[in-house]
């Protein structure tokens, strides 16, 4: 029996061929199966993908027993309130940054430079009265022995990832630095599993931060979006090198790393390089 269990059951992507749905969005299920956990990263952009997925997998919407919010954008967050009606009523711990609630813009260039509201498009007494319970921490949160959230991430060891970001400060729009942006550390057999949303607080941060609030000396593996979607090329190519580094077993970069990064990651990684996309399960 595996200690752990990681799927991905919202992704852009259906790279491989499989009757999962995919649309804009990430959402992944990690459960520590010794422990008897189920922990939902993240919900996807609609709910339905999400209502779809879950019920091909056959897993039961009421078996999850924490839901953590990466941060605030709709495609992370967008499935909370179908995923808390799927539930009928059971109450849910949702754990998210205190700035879960705050208003968020993008102003993309690879969108033509239009902007767009992209905060959580629920308010939280909607979501309360369909169970949400919610615990907002900066702080790191243990879930299990072998799952934390990371709360807010240190901007110590590399930039942040949230170009085109945008947010109200005193009626003005300002560059956000996605400071709630937050990682789910996994404490695996073979090292450190990190999980990104949309890795806005930049990888060398999650990876960094993850390595030493977990006692990990290594680096296992990294899943999930790096937001490299619109970055300089000299960024990408700055992060490739960086993943290399760390000789991680396994990347499934996914989400809005963007189609540009993954030749190159792939290229660079190796053998650790795995496809992500809906339906990338792994077992530990
Ligand atoms: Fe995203
Ligand atoms: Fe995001």
């Amino acid at each position: 029996m595996p200690a752990l269990r990681l799927t991905v059951l919202v992704d852009n992507s259906a790279p491989l061929p499989t009757r999962l749905l995919a649309e804009y969005g990430f959402a992944a299920l990690v459960e520590d199966v010794e422990a008897g956990v189920r922990v939902l990263f993240d919900t996807g952009t609609s709910g339905h993908v999400l209502e779809y997925n879950l019920r091909l997998l056959g897993v039961d919407p009421k078996s999850v027993d924490f839901v953590v919010l990466s941060h605030r954008h709709y495609d992370h967050t967008g499935g909370l309130r179908r995923f808390l009606e799927l539930r009928e009523g059971k109450p849910v711990t949702v754990v998210a940054h205190p700035r879960l609630f705050e208003p968020a813009y993008a102003r993309l260039r690879a969108l033509g430079g239009v902007l767009r509201d992209i905060g959580l498009p629920y308010t939280r007494r909607e979501l309360e009265g369909l169970g949400a319970r919610f615990l907002l921490s900066r702080k790191p949160v243990q879930l299990t022995e072998r799952i934390t959230v990371s709360g807010e991430i240190p901007r110590e060891w590399g930039p942040t990832h949230a170009w085109g970001m945008l947010r109200l400060h005193n009626g003005e729009l300002v560059e956000d630095d996605m400071t709630d942006d937050m990682a789910l550390y996994i404490d695996s057999p073979g090292g450190l599993l990190a999980l990104t949303g949309c890795g806005h607080a930049g990888v060398e941060n999650i990876v960094e931060y993850g390595l030493e609030a977990t006692a990990s000396k290594t680096l296992y593996g990294l899943v999930g979006g790096l937001h490299l979607l619109g970055a300089p090329a000299e960024r990408t190519t700055q992060v490739v090198r960086y993943l290399a580094s760390k000789q991680p077993r396994l990347v499934a970069a996914a989400h809005c790393t963007g189609p540009l990064a993954q030749g190159p990651l792939a290229q660079a990684l190796g053998d650790a390089y795995r496809l992500g996309g809906v339906g990338f399960a792994l077992e530990l």
